[in-house]
Protein backbone atom coordinates (compact mmCIF):
# COMPACT_ATOMS: atom_id res chain seq x y z
CA UNK A 1 0.00 0.00 0.00
CA UNK A 2 1.53 3.37 -0.88
CA UNK A 3 1.71 6.20 1.64
CA UNK A 4 1.33 10.25 0.81
CA UNK A 5 3.21 12.25 2.91
CA UNK A 6 3.29 16.04 3.47
CA UNK A 7 6.53 17.35 5.00
CA UNK A 8 6.50 20.78 6.21
CA UNK A 9 9.76 22.87 5.37
CA UNK A 10 12.07 22.07 2.41
CA UNK A 11 15.13 22.67 4.69
CA UNK A 12 17.80 20.39 4.71
CA UNK A 13 15.48 18.42 7.60
CA UNK A 14 12.47 18.12 5.34
CA UNK A 15 14.31 17.40 2.32
CA UNK A 16 16.45 14.80 4.09
CA UNK A 17 13.07 13.78 5.56
CA UNK A 18 11.68 13.36 2.07
CA UNK A 19 14.52 11.60 0.83
CA UNK A 20 14.55 9.02 3.66
CA UNK A 21 10.52 8.48 3.15
CA UNK A 22 11.22 7.83 -0.64
CA UNK A 23 14.30 5.74 -0.64
CA UNK A 24 13.26 3.63 2.16
CA UNK A 25 12.76 -0.51 0.32
CA UNK A 26 9.49 -0.98 1.92
CA UNK A 27 5.75 0.45 0.49
CA UNK A 28 6.09 3.33 -1.91
CA UNK A 29 5.60 6.55 -1.00
CA UNK A 30 4.64 9.87 -2.19
CA UNK A 31 6.06 13.34 -0.76
CA UNK A 32 5.04 16.68 -0.80
CA UNK A 33 7.51 19.49 0.48
CA UNK A 34 5.59 22.58 1.09
CA UNK A 35 7.27 25.52 1.95
CA UNK A 36 5.84 28.84 2.61
CA UNK A 37 8.84 30.30 0.37
CA UNK A 38 8.54 30.66 -3.38
CA UNK A 39 12.40 29.08 -2.88
CA UNK A 40 13.93 25.76 -1.63
CA UNK A 41 16.34 24.67 0.92
CA UNK A 42 15.71 26.87 4.03
CA UNK A 43 19.06 28.02 5.52
CA UNK A 44 21.06 26.39 2.95
CA UNK A 45 19.81 29.35 0.96
CA UNK A 46 19.01 31.99 3.29
CA UNK A 47 21.22 31.58 6.23
CA UNK A 48 24.66 29.69 5.14
CA UNK A 49 26.80 32.59 4.49
CA UNK A 50 27.32 33.44 0.83
CA UNK A 51 30.87 33.31 0.95
CA UNK A 52 30.91 29.62 2.10
CA UNK A 53 30.22 28.42 -1.25
CA UNK A 54 31.40 24.79 -0.77
CA UNK A 55 28.80 24.57 1.98
CA UNK A 56 26.27 26.06 -0.53
CA UNK A 57 26.47 23.53 -2.29
CA UNK A 58 25.12 21.34 -0.58
CA UNK A 59 21.68 22.56 -2.34
CA UNK A 60 23.14 20.40 -5.45
CA UNK A 61 22.89 17.23 -3.38
CA UNK A 62 19.25 18.48 -1.95
CA UNK A 63 18.02 19.23 -5.57
CA UNK A 64 18.03 15.86 -6.78
CA UNK A 65 15.88 14.75 -3.86
CA UNK A 66 13.36 17.31 -5.27
CA UNK A 67 13.85 16.02 -8.60
CA UNK A 68 12.44 12.29 -7.36
CA UNK A 69 9.44 10.84 -9.23
CA UNK A 70 7.54 10.48 -6.11
CA UNK A 71 8.95 14.02 -4.52
CA UNK A 72 6.84 17.20 -5.21
CA UNK A 73 7.73 21.35 -3.96
CA UNK A 74 4.96 23.46 -3.44
CA UNK A 75 6.45 26.31 -2.74
CA UNK A 76 4.11 29.26 -1.69
CA UNK A 77 2.09 27.25 1.13
CA UNK A 78 2.28 28.48 4.29
CA UNK A 79 0.91 25.96 7.29
CA UNK A 80 -1.33 28.55 9.57
CA UNK A 81 -2.22 30.52 6.39
CA UNK A 82 -2.96 28.85 3.17
CA UNK A 83 -3.19 25.55 4.87
CA UNK A 84 -4.31 23.96 8.40
CA UNK A 85 -3.38 20.92 10.34
CA UNK A 86 -6.47 19.77 9.94
CA UNK A 87 -6.12 20.22 6.04
CA UNK A 88 -3.10 18.16 5.73
CA UNK A 89 -4.67 15.41 7.45
CA UNK A 90 -7.47 15.18 5.61
CA UNK A 91 -4.87 15.25 2.75
CA UNK A 92 -1.95 12.74 3.65
CA UNK A 93 -1.58 9.92 5.61
CA UNK A 94 0.92 11.58 7.69
CA UNK A 95 2.46 15.05 8.41
CA UNK A 96 6.10 15.92 9.05
CA UNK A 97 6.96 19.59 10.23
CA UNK A 98 10.25 20.83 9.42
CA UNK A 99 10.32 24.53 10.16
CA UNK A 100 13.61 24.74 11.81
CA UNK A 101 13.87 28.18 13.91
CA UNK A 102 13.33 31.09 12.40
CA UNK A 103 13.58 34.26 14.95
CA UNK A 104 16.17 35.25 16.87
CA UNK A 105 16.72 34.97 20.69
CA UNK A 106 16.29 38.37 22.85
CA UNK A 107 19.57 39.33 25.47
CA UNK A 108 16.77 41.02 27.95
CA UNK A 109 19.12 43.95 28.86
CA UNK A 110 18.05 47.23 29.20
CA UNK A 111 18.24 49.45 25.52
CA UNK A 112 17.08 46.25 23.27
CA UNK A 113 14.83 47.68 21.27
CA UNK A 114 17.15 51.03 20.41
CA UNK A 115 17.47 52.04 16.94
CA UNK A 116 20.68 49.98 15.58
CA UNK A 117 20.00 47.18 18.41
CA UNK A 118 19.72 44.02 16.01
CA UNK A 119 19.22 40.61 15.80
CA UNK A 120 21.48 38.36 13.78
CA UNK A 121 18.66 36.59 12.40
CA UNK A 122 17.67 40.15 10.54
CA UNK A 123 21.29 40.98 9.61
CA UNK A 124 21.99 37.43 8.00
CA UNK A 125 18.61 37.49 6.45
CA UNK A 126 19.73 41.09 4.67
CA UNK A 127 22.74 39.85 3.25
CA UNK A 128 21.29 36.64 2.11
CA UNK A 129 18.01 38.42 0.53
CA UNK A 130 15.63 36.94 2.45
CA UNK A 131 12.41 38.09 1.21
CA UNK A 132 11.33 39.10 4.93
CA UNK A 133 14.03 41.69 4.80
CA UNK A 134 14.69 44.51 2.99
CA UNK A 135 17.88 45.59 0.88
CA UNK A 136 17.50 49.29 3.18
CA UNK A 137 16.93 47.34 6.14
CA UNK A 138 20.60 47.92 7.15
CA UNK A 139 22.93 51.04 6.95
CA UNK A 140 26.47 50.10 8.28
CA UNK A 141 26.95 54.08 9.21
CA UNK A 142 28.95 53.59 12.66
CA UNK A 143 32.60 53.28 12.54
CA UNK A 144 32.05 50.82 15.62
CA UNK A 145 29.73 47.58 16.06
CA UNK A 146 29.47 45.25 18.89
CA UNK A 147 28.36 41.26 17.82
CA UNK A 148 27.71 39.60 21.37
CA UNK A 149 28.39 35.36 21.26
CA UNK A 150 31.19 33.51 19.90
CA UNK A 151 28.82 30.71 17.96
CA UNK A 152 29.50 30.06 14.37
CA UNK A 153 26.88 32.67 13.44
CA UNK A 154 28.31 35.25 15.41
CA UNK A 155 31.73 34.52 13.05
CA UNK A 156 29.77 34.56 10.08
CA UNK A 157 28.21 37.99 10.42
CA UNK A 158 31.59 39.47 12.00
CA UNK A 159 33.51 38.12 8.62
CA UNK A 160 30.87 39.76 6.35
CA UNK A 161 31.38 42.86 8.34
CA UNK A 162 35.35 42.34 8.07
CA UNK A 163 35.50 41.79 4.31
CA UNK A 164 35.48 44.48 1.67
CA UNK A 165 32.33 44.40 -0.69
CA UNK A 166 35.06 43.28 -3.56
CA UNK A 167 35.74 39.94 -1.59
CA UNK A 168 31.83 39.56 -2.11
CA UNK A 169 31.34 39.99 -5.26
CA UNK A 170 31.47 36.88 -6.89
CA UNK A 171 29.12 35.81 -4.29
CA UNK A 172 25.24 35.67 -4.46
CA UNK A 173 25.01 38.72 -2.07
CA UNK A 174 21.86 40.68 -3.96
CA UNK A 175 23.40 43.81 -5.50
CA UNK A 176 21.68 46.70 -3.41
CA UNK A 177 23.08 44.71 -0.30
CA UNK A 178 27.19 44.52 -1.90
CA UNK A 179 26.17 48.42 -3.01
CA UNK A 180 25.59 48.78 1.13
CA UNK A 181 28.83 46.77 2.20
CA UNK A 182 30.67 49.12 -0.36
CA UNK A 183 29.75 51.91 1.66
CA UNK A 184 30.20 50.43 5.25
CA UNK A 185 31.51 52.98 7.61
CA UNK A 186 32.58 50.22 9.90
CA UNK A 187 36.23 50.43 11.23
CA UNK A 188 35.96 48.22 14.39
CA UNK A 189 33.89 45.59 14.79
CA UNK A 190 34.22 43.79 18.68
CA UNK A 191 33.04 40.25 19.21
CA UNK A 192 31.97 39.53 22.86
CA UNK A 193 31.95 36.04 24.73
CA UNK A 194 29.94 35.95 27.85
CA UNK A 195 32.56 33.40 29.26
CA UNK A 196 36.21 32.24 28.37
CA UNK A 197 38.06 31.10 25.03
CA UNK A 198 37.55 27.49 26.13
CA UNK A 199 33.66 27.83 26.56
CA UNK A 200 33.50 29.38 23.10
CA UNK A 201 30.77 27.68 20.45
CA UNK A 202 32.32 28.23 17.04
CA UNK A 203 34.24 25.60 15.69
CA UNK A 204 38.31 25.52 14.63
CA UNK A 205 37.74 25.59 11.06
CA UNK A 206 35.47 28.77 11.27
CA UNK A 207 37.72 30.89 13.77
CA UNK A 208 40.64 30.19 11.66
CA UNK A 209 38.86 31.14 8.89
CA UNK A 210 38.68 34.90 10.38
CA UNK A 211 42.28 35.04 11.10
CA UNK A 212 42.86 35.04 6.91
CA UNK A 213 40.69 38.01 6.96
CA UNK A 214 42.95 39.88 4.60
CA UNK A 215 40.79 43.54 5.31
CA UNK A 216 41.03 42.89 9.13
CA UNK A 217 43.54 42.88 11.94
CA UNK A 218 42.19 40.43 14.55
CA UNK A 219 43.32 41.00 18.03
CA UNK A 220 42.53 39.20 21.67
CA UNK A 221 43.70 40.17 24.94
CA UNK A 222 46.68 38.00 26.20
CA UNK A 223 45.05 38.26 29.78
CA UNK A 224 41.85 36.97 28.36
CA UNK A 225 43.33 34.46 26.27
CA UNK A 226 44.47 33.06 29.44
CA UNK A 227 42.89 29.29 29.78
CA UNK A 228 43.57 27.74 33.12
CA UNK A 229 43.24 23.92 33.05
CA UNK A 230 44.19 22.00 30.37
CA UNK A 231 42.86 19.05 29.24
CA UNK A 232 40.00 19.62 26.96
CA UNK A 233 38.88 18.38 23.39
CA UNK A 234 40.86 18.62 19.89
CA UNK A 235 38.88 21.34 18.93
CA UNK A 236 38.41 23.57 21.90
CA UNK A 237 42.62 22.92 22.44
CA UNK A 238 42.48 24.34 19.11
CA UNK A 239 40.33 27.43 19.66
CA UNK A 240 42.17 28.16 22.67
CA UNK A 241 45.95 27.79 20.80
CA UNK A 242 44.71 30.12 17.60
CA UNK A 243 43.39 32.77 20.20
CA UNK A 244 46.51 32.82 21.86
CA UNK A 245 48.76 33.19 18.85
CA UNK A 246 46.15 36.39 18.05
CA UNK A 247 46.89 38.02 21.07
CA UNK A 248 50.71 37.69 20.58
CA UNK A 249 50.06 39.16 17.25
CA UNK A 250 50.52 43.04 16.91
CA UNK A 251 47.92 45.08 14.64
CA UNK A 252 49.50 45.67 11.22
CA UNK A 253 46.93 48.34 10.01
CA UNK A 254 45.28 47.25 8.01
CA UNK A 255 41.28 49.12 7.00
CA UNK A 256 39.15 47.23 9.99
CA UNK A 257 39.96 45.70 13.34
CA UNK A 258 38.31 42.73 14.65
CA UNK A 259 38.80 42.58 18.70
CA UNK A 260 37.70 38.89 20.27
CA UNK A 261 36.75 39.93 23.38
CA UNK A 262 36.01 37.43 26.33
CA UNK A 263 34.64 37.36 29.68
CA UNK A 264 32.23 40.22 29.41
CA UNK A 265 28.15 40.10 29.40
CA UNK A 266 26.22 42.88 27.88
CA UNK A 267 24.55 44.59 30.68
CA UNK A 268 22.78 47.51 28.95
CA UNK A 269 22.38 49.08 25.75
CA UNK A 270 23.17 53.54 25.69
CA UNK A 271 21.49 55.42 24.26
CA UNK A 272 18.42 57.57 23.78
CA UNK A 273 16.65 57.01 20.21
CA UNK A 274 19.65 54.82 18.89
CA UNK A 275 22.62 53.51 20.48
CA UNK A 276 25.32 55.07 21.34
CA UNK A 277 27.11 52.64 23.17
CA UNK A 278 27.27 49.09 24.91
CA UNK A 279 28.22 48.49 28.74
CA UNK A 280 30.04 45.26 29.51
CA UNK A 281 30.27 43.77 33.23
CA UNK A 282 33.41 41.46 33.31
CA UNK A 283 32.36 37.93 34.35
CA UNK A 284 33.90 35.09 36.39
CA UNK A 285 32.23 31.35 36.59
CA UNK A 286 30.59 30.77 39.95
CA UNK A 287 31.77 27.58 42.23
CA UNK A 288 28.44 25.89 40.34
CA UNK A 289 29.24 26.83 36.85
CA UNK A 290 27.45 30.01 36.61
CA UNK A 291 28.33 32.94 34.70
CA UNK A 292 27.98 35.93 37.55
CA UNK A 293 29.58 39.74 36.97
CA UNK A 294 32.52 41.14 38.99
CA UNK A 295 31.47 44.22 39.47
CA UNK A 296 33.99 45.50 37.16
CA UNK A 297 32.41 47.39 34.11
CA UNK A 298 33.25 48.94 30.58
CA UNK A 299 31.53 51.10 27.60
CA UNK A 300 32.20 50.74 24.35
CA UNK A 301 31.44 53.29 21.72
CA UNK A 302 29.28 51.56 19.49
CA UNK A 303 26.41 52.80 17.58
CA UNK A 304 25.24 48.93 16.02
CA UNK A 305 25.31 46.37 19.03
CA UNK A 306 24.11 42.88 16.74
CA UNK A 307 22.88 40.06 19.23
CA UNK A 308 24.07 36.57 17.83
CA UNK A 309 22.65 34.60 20.80
CA UNK A 310 21.16 31.75 19.35
CA UNK A 311 18.05 31.18 16.86
CA UNK A 312 14.59 29.88 18.03
CA UNK A 313 11.64 28.15 16.69
CA UNK A 314 7.87 29.63 16.42
CA UNK A 315 4.89 27.57 17.12
CA UNK A 316 2.85 26.23 14.58
CA UNK A 317 -0.99 27.32 14.68
CA UNK A 318 -2.16 23.84 16.11
CA UNK A 319 1.05 22.26 16.59
CA UNK A 320 2.09 21.01 20.23
CA UNK A 321 5.21 23.37 21.16
CA UNK A 322 6.91 23.74 24.70
CA UNK A 323 7.65 27.06 25.32
CA UNK A 324 10.25 25.61 27.61
CA UNK A 325 12.51 23.88 25.40
CA UNK A 326 10.89 25.89 22.37
CA UNK A 327 10.86 22.91 20.22
CA UNK A 328 7.89 20.57 19.78
CA UNK A 329 7.78 17.85 22.00
CA UNK A 330 8.33 14.68 20.41
CA UNK A 331 9.24 10.52 21.17
CA UNK A 332 12.02 9.55 18.17
CA UNK A 333 10.40 12.55 15.88
CA UNK A 334 6.43 11.46 16.85
CA UNK A 335 4.57 14.25 17.97
CA UNK A 336 1.02 12.77 17.94
CA UNK A 337 -0.99 10.29 15.91
CA UNK A 338 -0.06 10.95 12.24
CA UNK A 339 1.79 14.15 12.86
CA UNK A 340 5.71 14.14 12.97
CA UNK A 341 9.11 16.56 13.45
CA UNK A 342 12.37 16.81 12.32
CA UNK A 343 15.38 19.25 12.40
CA UNK A 344 15.39 22.48 14.33
CA UNK A 345 12.10 22.19 15.30
CA UNK A 346 12.90 18.80 16.85
CA UNK A 347 15.56 19.21 18.76
CA UNK A 348 16.44 23.04 18.85
CA UNK A 349 18.82 25.33 16.86
CA UNK A 350 21.91 22.89 16.87
CA UNK A 351 24.54 21.39 14.81
CA UNK A 352 25.63 21.69 11.27
CA UNK A 353 23.48 20.64 8.30
CA UNK A 354 24.58 16.74 7.94
CA UNK A 355 23.09 16.36 11.62
CA UNK A 356 19.65 17.07 10.53
CA UNK A 357 19.87 13.97 8.15
CA UNK A 358 20.33 11.02 10.90
CA UNK A 359 17.58 13.25 12.71
CA UNK A 360 15.32 12.57 9.69
CA UNK A 361 16.29 9.09 9.74
CA UNK A 362 14.92 8.79 13.19
CA UNK A 363 11.61 10.58 12.11
CA UNK A 364 10.99 8.42 9.54
CA UNK A 365 11.78 5.02 11.25
CA UNK A 366 9.09 6.14 13.43
CA UNK A 367 6.27 7.34 11.02
CA UNK A 368 7.48 4.08 8.74
CA UNK A 369 6.97 1.55 11.90
CA UNK A 370 3.53 3.43 12.71
CA UNK A 371 2.20 3.52 9.07
CA UNK A 372 -0.26 6.25 9.61
CA UNK A 373 -3.35 6.28 7.12
CA UNK A 374 -5.94 8.83 7.08
CA UNK A 375 -5.62 10.88 3.66
CA UNK A 376 -9.15 11.16 2.10
CA UNK A 377 -8.70 14.12 0.54
CA UNK A 378 -7.01 15.64 -2.59
CA UNK A 379 -4.20 18.95 -1.79
CA UNK A 380 -4.48 19.91 -5.47
CA UNK A 381 -7.92 20.30 -5.41
CA UNK A 382 -8.15 21.66 -1.76
CA UNK A 383 -5.67 24.80 -2.60
CA UNK A 384 -7.37 24.91 -6.03
CA UNK A 385 -10.83 25.77 -4.52
CA UNK A 386 -8.35 28.19 -2.11
CA UNK A 387 -7.24 30.12 -5.70
CA UNK A 388 -3.44 28.99 -4.07
CA UNK A 389 -1.50 27.84 -7.28
CA UNK A 390 1.68 26.63 -5.46
CA UNK A 391 4.94 27.45 -6.72
CA UNK A 392 6.35 24.24 -8.51
CA UNK A 393 9.76 22.74 -8.68
CA UNK A 394 10.25 23.91 -12.52
CA UNK A 395 9.12 27.82 -11.50
CA UNK A 396 11.58 27.73 -8.82
CA UNK A 397 14.09 26.78 -12.00
CA UNK A 398 12.80 29.78 -13.21
CA UNK A 399 14.27 31.83 -10.93
CA UNK A 400 17.30 30.40 -10.37
CA UNK A 401 17.81 30.43 -13.99
CA UNK A 402 17.36 34.50 -13.59
CA UNK A 403 19.61 34.62 -10.75
CA UNK A 404 22.35 33.28 -13.04
CA UNK A 405 21.21 35.75 -16.00
CA UNK A 406 21.32 38.41 -13.32
CA UNK A 407 24.94 37.42 -12.22
CA UNK A 408 26.18 37.53 -16.44
CA UNK A 409 24.51 40.88 -16.50
CA UNK A 410 26.38 42.33 -13.83
CA UNK A 411 29.94 40.43 -14.39
CA UNK A 412 29.42 38.61 -10.90
CA UNK A 413 30.17 34.87 -10.02
CA UNK A 414 27.49 32.12 -10.99
CA UNK A 415 24.11 33.78 -9.17
CA UNK A 416 23.17 37.03 -7.58
CA UNK A 417 20.09 36.79 -5.43
CA UNK A 418 16.78 38.01 -6.72
CA UNK A 419 15.42 40.10 -3.77
CA UNK A 420 11.59 39.82 -2.69
CA UNK A 421 8.47 38.29 -3.29
CA UNK A 422 7.38 40.13 -6.39
CA UNK A 423 11.02 39.67 -8.51
CA UNK A 424 10.82 35.76 -7.84
CA UNK A 425 7.58 35.18 -9.05
CA UNK A 426 7.83 37.71 -11.84
CA UNK A 427 10.82 35.51 -12.88
CA UNK A 428 8.58 32.87 -12.95
CA UNK A 429 5.97 34.20 -14.89
CA UNK A 430 3.64 33.74 -12.03
CA UNK A 431 3.33 37.87 -12.03
CA UNK A 432 3.29 40.38 -14.93
CA UNK A 433 6.86 42.40 -14.37
C1 LIG B 1 23.07 31.88 9.90
C2 LIG B 1 23.28 30.40 9.85
C3 LIG B 1 24.33 29.88 9.13
C4 LIG B 1 24.54 28.50 9.10
N1 LIG B 1 25.61 28.03 8.41
C5 LIG B 1 25.87 26.71 8.41
C6 LIG B 1 27.00 26.22 7.73
O1 LIG B 1 27.78 26.97 7.14
N2 LIG B 1 27.21 24.87 7.76
C7 LIG B 1 26.37 24.01 8.41
O2 LIG B 1 26.61 22.79 8.39
N3 LIG B 1 25.29 24.47 9.08
C8 LIG B 1 25.02 25.79 9.08
N4 LIG B 1 23.94 26.26 9.77
C9 LIG B 1 23.02 25.29 10.41
C10 LIG B 1 21.99 24.71 9.38
O3 LIG B 1 21.56 25.75 8.55
C11 LIG B 1 20.81 24.06 10.11
O4 LIG B 1 21.30 22.88 10.76
C12 LIG B 1 19.68 23.62 9.18
O5 LIG B 1 19.35 24.59 8.24
C13 LIG B 1 18.40 23.28 9.98
O6 LIG B 1 17.51 22.70 9.08
P1 LIG B 1 15.92 22.79 9.22
O7 LIG B 1 15.39 22.14 7.97
O8 LIG B 1 15.51 22.26 10.53
O9 LIG B 1 15.56 24.35 9.23
P2 LIG B 1 15.62 25.45 8.08
O10 LIG B 1 16.84 25.30 7.25
O11 LIG B 1 15.41 26.75 8.77
O12 LIG B 1 14.35 25.16 7.15
C14 LIG B 1 13.03 25.44 7.57
C15 LIG B 1 12.16 25.74 6.35
O13 LIG B 1 10.78 25.79 6.75
C16 LIG B 1 10.13 26.86 6.09
N5 LIG B 1 8.96 27.26 6.90
C17 LIG B 1 8.97 27.91 8.09
N6 LIG B 1 7.72 28.05 8.55
C18 LIG B 1 6.90 27.49 7.63
C19 LIG B 1 5.47 27.30 7.55
N7 LIG B 1 4.66 27.74 8.53
N8 LIG B 1 4.95 26.69 6.46
C20 LIG B 1 5.76 26.24 5.46
N9 LIG B 1 7.12 26.37 5.50
C21 LIG B 1 7.67 26.98 6.57
C22 LIG B 1 11.21 27.94 6.05
O14 LIG B 1 10.92 28.93 5.07
C23 LIG B 1 12.45 27.10 5.71
O15 LIG B 1 12.61 26.95 4.31
C24 LIG B 1 23.68 27.62 9.81
C25 LIG B 1 22.62 28.15 10.54
C26 LIG B 1 22.43 29.52 10.57
C27 LIG B 1 21.28 30.07 11.37
N1 LIG C 1 29.97 27.13 9.47
C1 LIG C 1 29.13 26.41 10.18
O1 LIG C 1 29.28 25.19 10.30
C2 LIG C 1 27.98 27.08 10.87
C3 LIG C 1 27.71 28.43 10.65
C4 LIG C 1 26.67 29.03 11.33
C5 LIG C 1 25.91 28.27 12.22
N2 LIG C 1 26.19 26.96 12.39
C6 LIG C 1 25.48 26.17 13.43
O2 LIG C 1 24.21 26.72 13.70
C7 LIG C 1 23.92 26.54 15.10
C8 LIG C 1 23.50 27.88 15.71
O3 LIG C 1 24.63 28.75 15.83
P1 LIG C 1 24.59 30.07 16.73
O4 LIG C 1 25.89 30.75 16.60
O5 LIG C 1 23.33 30.83 16.43
O6 LIG C 1 24.32 29.51 18.20
P2 LIG C 1 25.33 28.94 19.33
O7 LIG C 1 26.36 28.07 18.74
O8 LIG C 1 24.43 28.34 20.34
O9 LIG C 1 26.06 30.24 19.93
C9 LIG C 1 25.36 31.20 20.66
C10 LIG C 1 26.33 32.12 21.37
O10 LIG C 1 25.57 33.14 22.03
C11 LIG C 1 26.00 33.24 23.41
N3 LIG C 1 24.90 33.72 24.23
C12 LIG C 1 23.69 33.13 24.42
N4 LIG C 1 22.92 33.90 25.21
C13 LIG C 1 23.67 34.99 25.52
C14 LIG C 1 23.43 36.16 26.30
N5 LIG C 1 22.25 36.36 26.90
N6 LIG C 1 24.42 37.08 26.41
C15 LIG C 1 25.60 36.89 25.80
N7 LIG C 1 25.89 35.83 25.04
C16 LIG C 1 24.93 34.88 24.90
C17 LIG C 1 26.42 31.82 23.76
O11 LIG C 1 27.24 31.86 24.90
P3 LIG C 1 27.16 30.67 26.01
O12 LIG C 1 27.88 29.51 25.42
O13 LIG C 1 27.81 31.26 27.19
O14 LIG C 1 25.69 30.38 26.22
C18 LIG C 1 27.18 31.44 22.46
O15 LIG C 1 28.45 32.00 22.45
C19 LIG C 1 25.16 25.97 15.74
O16 LIG C 1 25.03 24.58 15.87
C20 LIG C 1 26.24 26.31 14.74
O17 LIG C 1 27.36 25.46 14.79
C21 LIG C 1 27.22 26.35 11.76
Amino acid sequence: MSLRVAVVGSGPAGIYTAEALVKQSADPVDVDVLERLPTPYGLVRYGVAPDHTSIKSIANYLRKVLELPRVRFLGGVTLGSEVSVEDLLACYDAVVYCTGAMVDRKMGIPGEDLLGSVAATDFVNWYCGHPDVSPEAFELDSPEVAVIGVGNVAVDVVRVLAKTAEDLRATDVPDDVLARLADSQVKAIHMIGRRGPEHAKFTLKELRELGEVANADVCVRPDEAVVLGGDFPRQIKGNIDVLRSWSERSPVGRPRRLDVRFWLRPVEILGTTRVEGLRLERTRLSEDGRVVGTGEFETLPVGMVLRSVGYQSVPLPGVPFSTETMTVPNLAGRVRDREYVAGWLKRGPTGVIGTNKSDAAETVRTLLADAPSGAVASIDELLAARGVRPVTYEDWQAIEAAEADLARTLGRGERVKLVGLEAMLAACGRIAT
